[in-house]
C-alpha cells in the first residue's frame, strides 16, 4: 500500500471518522465528500487509488466530515439531491427532498397514465414545495403539465425558482408566495385543477426532537411541523381543495407512517372517493390518493 495522503489513505481515515457519527451511511457519505472536494465520480475514486493529495485539499475534506459527523446534512455540504432522476440544488432552509416521496409523484404519474393522458394541458397544484422537487419533477415527466407551486417560504420559493431554470421548465411553472392554496384565488380557477398533490409538514409537534439530529437540528421547522398530532395541514387543505378540483380531479398527499387511515377518513368525510393507500418500499404508509367526487 503507497503511504501517505493517498486518495485511499484519505477515505479510510474520513470512514473512521465518520463511523464515530449516528449517521446511516458514512461509507456513503465519504465517498461523496470526497468526490464533492475533488470534483471528480466515484469512479475516479477507484481507478486513483493512489493519487496522492495536497495537504490544503485534505484539510478541507476533514474541516467537511467534522460537520458531516455532528449531522449536518450532506446534501447540503454538497449542494445537491437527486430526486426522480433529477438534479435539486438544497441549502440550509429548505428541506432536503427524500426518495420516499418519490412514490407521491409515481403514483400520481400512474393515475394521469390510467387516464389515458395524451399530452393535453393538465392543471396540476403543488402546496408546500419546498425545493420544487414534485413540481418540477412532474412538470418533466407529464407532457402538458402546467404547474402551480405554492411555499410560505421566500427561501423555498427562490431555492425552487433555481431549480426550475436549471431543469428549464420556466414556461410550465409558476412559484407562488403565500398560505396553503390561498395565492390561486387571484387566478379563478375554480373547478378547473386536475390534481392537487401535497407534501405538507406531518411530523407531530412533540416528536420533532425526537427525530435524527440532521433532521431535527438542520432542516427547517416549518417544513416539519405538523400540529399536536400532525394532520393540521391535512384538516386545511382536504376541504379547500374541493373547490379548485374539477369533477374527479385527484388530490394526493405524502403522509406519515401512522396516518394512512385518518388522512382517508378525512377525504371520504369531504366527498372524495377511489381512495387509495400506498407504502413505501419498508412496508410503512406512504402516500394516500383519491378523487373528489362532485357530481353524481
Ligand atoms: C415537508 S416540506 C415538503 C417540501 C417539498 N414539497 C418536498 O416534498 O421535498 C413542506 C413545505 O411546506 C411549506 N409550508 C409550510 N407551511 C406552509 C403554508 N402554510 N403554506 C404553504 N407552504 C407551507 C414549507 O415551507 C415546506 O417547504
Amino acid at each position: 500500500m503507497v503511504e501517505g495522503n493517498t486518495v485511499a489513505n484519505t477515505l479510510k481515515k474520513i470512514l473512521d471518522e465518520l463511523e464515530e457519527g449516528d449517521l446511516n451511511n458514512p461509507f456513503l457519505d465519504a465517498q461523496l465528500l470526497m468526490t464533492y472536494v475533488l470534483n471528480v465520480d466515484k469512479t475516479y475514486l477507484f481507478v486513483h487509488r493512489d493519487q496522492i493529495l495536497e495537504q490544503e485539499t485534505v484539510d478541507k475534506l476533514m474541516d467537511l466530515v467534522k460537520k458531516r459527523k455532528k449531522g449536518y446534512p450532506l446534501q447540503y455540504i454538497i449542494g445537491k439531491q437527486e430526486f426522480m432522476g433529477l438534479d435539486f440544488y438544497v441549502e440550509p432552509g429548505v428541506l432536503v427532498p427524500r426518495p420516499d416521496t418519490e412514490i407521491l409523484v409515481e403514483s400520481i404519474i400512474d393515475r394521469v397514465k390510467a387516464m389515458g393522458h395524451t399530452g393535453n394541458k393538465i392543471n396540476i397544484v403543488d402546496i408546500g414545495t419546498g425545493s420544487g422537487a414534485i413540481a418540477l419533477s412532474l412538470a418533466y415527466y407529464i407532457k402538458g403539465a402546467y404547474i402551480y407551486a405554492i411555499d410560505i417560504s421566500d427561501k423555498a420559493l427562490n431555492i425552487a425558482n433555481k431549480n426550475c431554470k436549471d431543469i428549464g421548465l420556466e414556461d410550465r411553472v409558476v412559484f407562488l408566495k403565500g398560505n396553503l392554496i390561498n395565492p390561486l384565488e387571484k387566478f379563478h380557477l375554480d373547478d378547473r385543477i386536475n390534481i392537487i398533490v401535497s407534501n405538507p409538514p406531518y411530523i407531530k409537534s412533540n416528536e420533532i426532537a425526537q427525530l435524527q439530529t440532521e433532521v431535527s437540528t438542520y432542516e427547517p421547522k416549518l417544513a416539519l411541523d405538523g400540529g399536536d398530532d400532525g394532520l393540521d395541514y391535512y384538516r386545511e387543505i382536504i376541504p379547500i381543495a374541493k373547490r379548485y378540483l374539477i369533477n374527479r380531479g385527484i388530490l394526493a398527499f405524502e403522509i406519515g407512517y401512522d396516518q394512512g387511515d385518518s388522512v382517508s377518513e378525512l377525504m371520504k368525510s369531504e366527498g372524495y372517493v377511489e381512495i387509495d393507500i400506498i407504502k413505501d418500499l419498508a412496508g410503512m404508509d406512504r402516500v394516500v390518493i383519491g378523487k373528489i367526487q362532485k357530481e353524481n
